[in-house]
C-alpha cells in the first residue's frame, strides 16, 4: 500500500486530509456523525481573544456550486476555549490545528501565550489573517506583506507549535504575501481562505448577506484555490495546504499535483461531514491505480506547458 503519511514542519500526519475552519466547530461536536480519528488533523473554528456573537443573519447563502458566509468569527473566546474544549482533545484521536483570528498584533499574541500557558494537544496554529468578514483586522493583515511578516514572526517567537498563516485569495499578489509569511517564519501555509462575493434576491431586492458581501467557498472556487496553490509553491519552501472547493478524491490529487502538501475538506462537509473519508478512499485507490509509492513524490507533480 502507498504511503499517505505528510511531513509539515516537525509533525508527521497520518494522512494529507484535514477538516477545514469553520466546518467542524471546535473539533468536538461530531462524533456521531464522522470518525474524526480517520482524518490527517483538524482545524478548529476561529478563536478570537474575547467572545463574540458574529454578525447578524442572514449569514449564510447557497449559491450556484457553492456557499456565501459572513459568520463574523463568532466564538466562545480563548479563555473559555482553554478551559472547556482544549482538555478534551486527549481523547479524540487526532492531531488539532487551533484556528485564530485577532484584530491587532497583540491580540494575536495574547492567544497564542494564553494557550501556551496550559497542557494541550494542540498541535499547531493556523493563523487567519484573511478573514474577509470583519470589520478590523481579519484581512487587513492578509493584503499587507509588511503586517503579514512582522505578525508570523512575533507568533513565531511565542510558540514552538506549527505556525500555519492561512492566506487570502482577495490579494493582487499571493506570492509576495506567502514570502512574507515564510520570511516571518511560517512552516507552512494555507491557501486560501473564501473569495469576496455577492448574492441578492430579485424577488425581495435585498442583499442575501447582512454584510453585503461575504466569503464565497465550495466547487465555485476551486480554479482560484488551485492557482493560489501552484503559485505559492514554486514561490515557497515551505509546504502549503490547499483548500477551496475539494469535494472529491479528484480534486485532492489536483491540489497535491499542483504543489499542496495537504489538503482540507471545508463546504463539502454541510452536505456529508464524512467527505474527507471518501476522499481518503478515493485517494488510495489513485495511487494504487497510478503505481504512486507515496503522496510526497506526488506533490507539485503538475506538467505545465511553460516552465
Ligand atoms: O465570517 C467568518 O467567520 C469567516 C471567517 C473566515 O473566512 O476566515
Amino acid at each position: 500500500m502507498a504511503d499517505i503519511t505528510v511531513t509539515i514542519g516537525k509533525h508527521t500526519f497520518q494522512n494529507p486530509v484535514f477538516a477545514a475552519s469553520g466546518t467542524f466547530g471546535y473539533g468536538l461536536e461530531n462524533p456521531d456523525l464522522v470518525d474524526i480519528s480517520a482524518f490527517g488533523a483538524i482545524v478548529t473554528k476561529s478563536i478570537t481573544r474575547q467572545p463574540r456573537e458574529g454578525n447578524p443573519p442572514p449569514r449564510i447563502v447557497e449559491t450556484p456550486s457553492g456557499m456565501i458566509n459572513s459568520i463574523g468569527l463568532s466564538n466562545i473566546g480563548v479563555d473559555k476555549y482553554v478551559s472547556d474544549m482544549a482538555p478534551k482533545y486527549a481523547d479524540i484521536g487526532c492531531p488539532v490545528i487551533m484556528n485564530i483570528a485577532g484584530s491587532s498584533e497583540d491580540e494575536y499574541c495574547e492567544i497564542v501565550e494564553i494557550t501556551e500557558s496550559v497542557n494541550s494537544n494542540i498541535i499547531g496554529y493556523e493563523v487567519n489573517i484573511s478573514c474577509p468578514n470583519v470589520k478590523h483586522g481579519g484581512i487587513e493583515f492578509g493584503v499587507n506583506a509588511e503586517l503579514t511578516e512582522s505578525l508570523t514572526s512575533k507568533i513565531r517567537k511565542r510558540t514552538g507549535k506549527l505556525v500555519i498563516m492561512k492566506l487570502s485569495p482577495n490579494v493582487t499578489d499571493i506570492r509576495s504575501i506567502a514570502k512574507a509569511a515564510e520570511a516571518g517564519g511560517a512552516d507552512a501555509l494555507s491557501a486560501i481562505n473564501t473569495v469576496y462575493g455577492m448574492s441578492i434576491n430579485p424577488h425581495t431586492k435585498k442583499s442575501e448577506i447582512y454584510t453585503t458581501y461575504g466569503g464565497l467557498s465550495g466547487p465555485a472556487i476551486k480554479p482560484v484555490g488551485l492557482a493560489c496553490v501552484h503559485k505559492v509553491s514554486l514561490a515557497v519552501d515551505v509546504p502549503v495546504i490547499g483548500i477551496g472547493g475539494i469535494t472529491s478524491g479528484k480534486d485532492a490529487v489536483e491540489y497535491i499535483l499542483a504543489g499542496a502538501s495537504a489538503i482540507q475538506v471545508g463546504t463539502a462537509n454541510y452536505r456529508d461531514p464524512a467527505t474527507g473519508i471518501s476522499i481518503l478512499d478515493d485517494l488510495k485507490r489513485y495511487l494504487a491505480e497510478q503505481n504512486i509509492a507515496t503522496v510526497a513524490e506526488m506533490i507539485g507533480m503538475v506538467e505545465t506547458y511553460e516552465s
